[in-house]
């Protein structure tokens, strides 16, 4: 079975099919995520909170990246992947962007990177993908530049600001992505952005006319009861199931339920 590639993403818009991705960090969710037919899989700087527990992405390193792409890469074989440039790998120069994209490729064995940011991004995106590495962009509440935005704050909701998301969003696609995340934009906008581009757009918190749409897969699982923001549907109630699971080991360990003789050796 081979890996679903770029042309996937350009046919799916072409054929109007809609993109399924989520974001996965591990071997074992990226065997069911496959089981689940999703087309593809972002190993997102997310990781950062949800696995890492930081308030932000922004700590996330190259090597902490490579290591979870390498992790989900043996555990599926069908699903597209793409890994995410951190904070600070891509900005400094075009050399130092186009060395950590290709490592993240060779060493995280991704088929693309992703990179946050609009216009300012064209000159690098056009490098990297003149030199074989496919891009997806990423336009809106871009997380890396929380402190920027002063918060985690729904973007492009002037009409001076709906303008340049649409105008980055054009020099992206000009620049080479061969497709685009819209986060944290006003629907109305994603629509504008999405039926302007030939590049297919994956929205997230950007409402139903994008192209296609990403989670964060810990976030629809439903793994944490305490972040309930509007765009998120949880498909699952995961904390929940966990807590209870592990409660009930513990109380069959205490009173002497658990190992039972079917769960010993003889
Ligand atoms: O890091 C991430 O998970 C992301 C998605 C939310 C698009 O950038």
């Amino acid at each position: 079975m081979s890996r679903l590639t770029t042309r996937y993403f350009r046919n799916a818009k072409l054929e109007e099919r809609k993109l399924v991705m989520v974001t996965c960090y591990d071997a074992t969710f990226a065997r069911l995520v496959e089981q689940a037919d999703i087309d593809a899989i972002l190993i997102g700087d997310s990781l950062g909170m949800v696995i890492q527990g930081h308030e932000h992405t922004l700590p996330v390193t190259l090597d902490e990246i490579i290591y979870h792409c390498r992790a989900v890469a043996r555990g599926c074989r069908r699903p597209h992947l793409v890994g995410d440039m951190p904070f600070g790998t891509y900005q400094a120069s075009l050399d130092q962007a186009l060395e950590n994209s290709t490592r993240l490729m060779k060493e995280g064995g991704v088929q693309a990177i992703k990179i946050e940011g609009g216009q300012e991004r064209a000159e690098l995106i056009h490098r990297l993908t003149t030199a074989g590495v496919p891009v997806m962009g990423h336009l809106g509440l871009t997380p890396q530049s929380v402190h920027q935005f002063g918060g985690y704050r729904i973007q492009g909701r002037s009409d001076d600001a709906a303008d340049r998301i649409l105008q980055d969003a054009k020099a992206l696609q000009d620049a080479g992505c061969y497709s685009l995340v819209l986060e944290g934009v006003p629907a109305t906008l994603a629509a504008q952005v999405t039926k302007t581009l030939s590049i297919p757009t994956v929205g997230i918190g950007a409402g139903a006319n994008c192209d296609g749409q990403i989670l964060v897969l810990y976030d629809l699982l439903g793994l944490d009861e305490r972040f309930n923001p509007k765009f998120l549907k949880k498909y699952s109630n995961m904390s929940k199931e966990v807590v209870d699971a592990l409660a009930a080991y513990r109380h069959e360990v205490r009173d002497g339920a658990f190992p039972a003789l079917a769960h010993s050796h003889h």
